[in-house]
């Protein structure tokens, strides 16, 4: 028990893309004072640089050397906030040896948080179920489709004002059936995740919510 008492906590945040899992991550490290590791930002970083040397996301055993060559000081120098780059991440995020490229720096930052902080908050998709079985507080944050694409169309639509929300509506569905299919890692919900369905919730009820789950677990741990 002291043993792991001194472990870090662990935060866990999955679910399908614009679900406000990462805005909720970065509130709840905020709040808590635990790094956040947005983990999508290592497969779309990883998507992002196969791109821009023209390669092909789809070519697996050249992806894979991509990914094990990759280091997250690159991400501040990409674009990896596109629409393009979101479905190149989910294509390479499918391949079983990007996975495991970067699965240990994931792994190590939930053991070891940056800064020395107490704990760690991590958003993906395989955190409560693969990277962090063991996470101490876990959650599934869902929302419906359109909710999600009305999200996504409004962030990208600043840099792309011609965007359809269609367009976005029709990639977000691609990419969750992607991502829900895959054989290694896929998105779902750890059976011991709290589900937070975001549909209905402002940005403030659902961190009040996750709060209120996050408190009552900590306070279960002493
Ligand atoms: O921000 P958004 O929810 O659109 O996606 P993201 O979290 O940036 O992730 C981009 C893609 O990376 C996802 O569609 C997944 O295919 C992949 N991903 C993953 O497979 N596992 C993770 N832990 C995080 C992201």
């Amino acid at each position: 028990m002291q043993d792991r008492e001194k472990k870090p906590l662990v935060i866990a945040l999955d679910g399908p893309a614009a679900s406000g899992k990462g805005t909720l991550a970065q509130l709840i490290a905020k709040q808590y004072g635990f790094a956040h590791l947005d983990t999508g930002a290592l497969y779309r970083g990883v998507a992002a640089v196969i791109l821009e040397a023209g390669g092909d996301p789809n070519n697996a055993e050249k992806a894979a050397v991509f990914a094990r060559d990759f280091s997250i000081d690159q991400i501040e120098n990409l674009n990896i906030r596109t629409k393009e780059v979101g479905a190149a991440a989910s294509i390479v995020a499918a391949n079983s040896e990007v996975r495991a490229a970067l699965l240990d720096f994931q792994r190590r930052f939930a053991a070891a948080p940056p800064g020395g902080a107490k704990g760690a908050v991590l958003d993906g998709r395989d955190i409560g179920t693969v990277v962090c079985p063991d996470a101490t507080v876990k959650f599934f944050v869902t929302a419906s489709p359109e909710a999600r694409a009305g999200r996504r169309w409004r962030e990208l639509k600043v840099a792309n004002p011609d965007l359809e929300e269609t367009a976005v509506y029709k990639d977000l569905l691609e990419r969750d059936a992607r991502d829900a299919a895959r054989a290694d890692a896929p998105m779902v919900a750890a059976d011991d995740a709290e589900l937070l369905d975001t549909t209905h919730l402002s940005i403030d009820a659902a961190f009040a919510a996750a709060r209120r789950v996050i408190d009552g677990v900590f306070r279960r741990c002493g």
